[in-house]
């Protein structure tokens, strides 16, 4: 018999009510906005962040949502958040590594401290969360991890230094980690963000920011819920022939040149 979409649930309620997903950085931006779309289709999702406001969407979510304190370059903290996760849902299916830091500095003001400091997040951060998460992932028998990269990982930026070459880094080791995990039928892929309002490019005075950052062939910014549907699809069964990709997620910003009449 062939099994529907409406069968399975897609894009319902329900579609990933037996899941447990942690997402890394829930406490605001494209982190929180992935926590609560993943909740909203049923899923239980143990929340971390740094920030104690994560606390916000346990209360907004009770029962659905775990909240707890994560460091995500400490791998003790990784632990007692993946056992109190495990402790209260019954076991991890999926990973998020959302959590994410951005510093504008030129390579000859940059310091090793704060070069490093970039790296401990974006890229030694996710490689951290799948080794604690492994043993969840693995029991799983549907696993998926989906990391964070920009696209700022497919080409680069002046004055971004650390951040550009920590991305590159976490899109190689995303398909490492696609590679090696794929014997145990977990799922890696990569989200690359382009131009999306939350706090990390947006100051709270920048009024103008979504018109500054409109300039995409789409005309607009994009928003903390694109992204959160695409992470949806990630770690959902709607993806299950896919691992090891990367999916560019910007109004078409890095697609191409637009030439216009007359130009
Ligand atoms: N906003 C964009 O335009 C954009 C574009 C491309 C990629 N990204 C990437 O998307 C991801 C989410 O970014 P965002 O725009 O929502 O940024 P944001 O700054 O709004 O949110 C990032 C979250 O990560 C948390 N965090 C920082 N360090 C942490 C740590 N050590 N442990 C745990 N949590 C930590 C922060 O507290 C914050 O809640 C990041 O990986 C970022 O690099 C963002």
């Amino acid at each position: 018999m062939t099994t529907t979409s409406a069968d399975r649930g897609v894009g319902g309620p329900e579609e990933l009510a037996d899941r447990v997903v942690l997402v890394t950085g829930a406490a605001r931006g494209q982190g929180r906005a992935i926590a609560e779309r993943l909740a909203a289709a049923g899923a239980r999702v143990v929340a971390g962040d740094v920030l104690d406001t994560v606390a916000e969407l346990a209360d907004a979510w009770p029962g659905r949502i775990h909240a707890g304190s994560l460091d995500v370059t400490d791998p003790h903290a990784w632990e007692d958040l993946v056992g109190q996760g495990v402790e209260r849902f019954g076991g991890l299916d999926s990973l998020v590594n959302n959590a994410g830091v951005l510093r504008r500095v030129r390579l000859d003001d940059e310091t090793a401290t704060s070069f490093e400091a970039i790296w401990r997040v974006n890229t030694l951060g996710p490689f951290l969360g799948v080794q604690a998460c492994l043993p969840y992932l693995r029991a799983s028998g549907a696993g998926t991890v989906v990391n964070t990269l920009s696209t700022a990982a497919t080409t680069a930026w002046s004055g971004h230094g650390a951040y550009v070459s920590s991305k590159w880094g976490l899109r190689g080791l995303t398909k490492v980690m696609a590679l090696e995990l794929a014997e145990h039928s977990i799922r890696v892929n990569a989200i690359v963000p382009g131009p999306i309002l939350t706090p990390m490019v947006v100051r709270p005075d920048d009024l103008n920011a979504a018109n500054r950052l409109a300039r995409t062939p789409l005309g607009r910014a994009g928003l903390p819920a694109d992204i959160a549907e695409l992470a949806l699809f990630l770690v959902s069964d709607r993806s299950t022939f896919i691992t090891g990709a990367e999916f560019v997620i910007d109004g078409g910003q890095t697609a191409g040149v637009t030439v216009r009449e007359g130009t």
